[in-house]
């Protein structure tokens, strides 16, 4: 009896200590949380110190956790594979389905060389981009992959329909001018940038022109983009609005009445307005620099900047040389653990 009531005793007092000593750990790591004067005091616990060794050296690593996330997520949407597939072969009919797409050249190829050039001076003459490594994701058939080789750039077009990877290579091959300068993979982001990958920092500019309203996950996109570009790289981003006017235009205007692209090209959802993609990359270590409106005249075939975003706009970002992981950005334990880290490795 005696025992069994010293058992129990021992049981009570052990819980009571366990109980406090969590207590006690957690309220360290609040401490240490909350209080930065006082951080040197706080005394931390074996648990408390594991973790914030994990934590200073998730900092330390940058993205090493959104590369594993970008791995195990995909941009891919089966759909819009399938959509593209069937109309692999008529990219270089320069009257046909993607026509739009050959005259917004116009705007698009000097968007990219001039802020190009203002981010790292002259190349060669007769080829400004030399030197430069662009990443053209979503190339399709390189109808841009191809004049921004011509200016002297190393690209390389990738595209998961393979066979539009296939008629941007024989295309390409045909073209001394090109040949040299352009590279294609059928691949995708993702795996391009995956830890260890060959994408991964190699880029000085990723183009992904009239893509994003055909991905599936729009986060790992932005991810993946910081993780191929160089610090100080650019993306380059063209797409459309999500408004009721880009609804009336691109969709009921374009695909239903005057047939410029086929029927189902775009999901209204999956339209993206300025502000929000703005977040989205600022959240993913970028600066967006400049948002420009584009119009499409139907009748003439071309395009035009204008002050209006309200259907397609281009965007330019740099991602910022000092990375930060998104989820970081708001953990004040990570603010805490960065800021320790950075002491302990200066
Ligand atoms: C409207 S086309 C634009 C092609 C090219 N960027 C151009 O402007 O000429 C959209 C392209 O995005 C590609 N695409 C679809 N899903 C993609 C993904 N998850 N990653 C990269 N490209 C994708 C399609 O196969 C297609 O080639």
């Amino acid at each position: 009896m005696n025992i069994c009531r010293r058992n129990m005793y021992s049981k009570k007092f052990g819980r009571l200590m366990f109980g406090l000593c969590t207590r006690c750990s957690t309220s360290v790591v609040t401490a240490a949380t909350i209080s930065t004067s006082h951080r040197t005091a706080v005394r931390l616990t074996s648990v408390c110190k594991h973790r914030m060794h994990f934590l200073e050296r998730r900092s330390q690593i940058g993205l090493e956790h959104a590369r594993v996330r970008c791995s195990s997520q995909t941009t891919v949407d089966p759909n819009e594979v399938k959509r593209f597939q069937l109309l692999a072969s008529k990219w270089w009919n320069e009257q046909g389905e993607f026509a739009a797409l050959h005259s917004l050249n116009d705007l698009r190829v000097p968007f990219i060389r001039d802020n190009l050039l203002n981010a790292h001076g002259r190349g060669q003459p007769g080829k400004p981009l030399a030197e430069l490594r662009i990443l053209d994701v979503g190339c399709g058939g390189g109808l841009l992959t191809e004049p921004l080789g011509r200016l002297g750039a190393c690209v390389l077009g990738i595209d998961p329909v393979a066979d539009s990877i296939g008629i941007a290579e024989v295309h390409a091959w045909h073209d001394p001018d090109v040949r040299d300068n352009v590279r294609y993979r059928s691949i995708t982001l993702e795996e391009l940038s995956e830890k260890g990958g060959q994408g991964a920092g190699q880029f000085d500019a990723v183009v992904a022109s009239e893509v994003v309203e055909h991905l599936a996950q729009l986060e790992t996109f932005a991810l993946c983009c910081n993780q191929v570009l160089k610090p100080g790289g650019s993306l380059f981003i063209t797409t459309i609005n999500k408004t009721r006017l880009s609804y009336a235009l691109a969709i009921v205007a374009a695909e239903e009445v005057l047939h410029i692209v086929p029927r189902g090209t775009h999901d209204w959802d999956k339209f993206v307005c300025p502000v929000e993609l703005e977040r989205l990359l600022e959240s993913h270590g970028f600066h967006v620099d400049s948002v420009r409106g584009m119009l499409y005249n139907p009748l003439s075939g071309a395009w035009k900047w204008t002050e209006n975003t309200s259907v397609n706009y281009a965007l330019h970002a740099v991602k910022l040389k000092e990375d930060t992981s998104p989820d970081d950005d708001d953990d004040p334990i990570v603010v805490v653990a960065q800021e320790k880290a950075r002491r302990w490795y200066n």
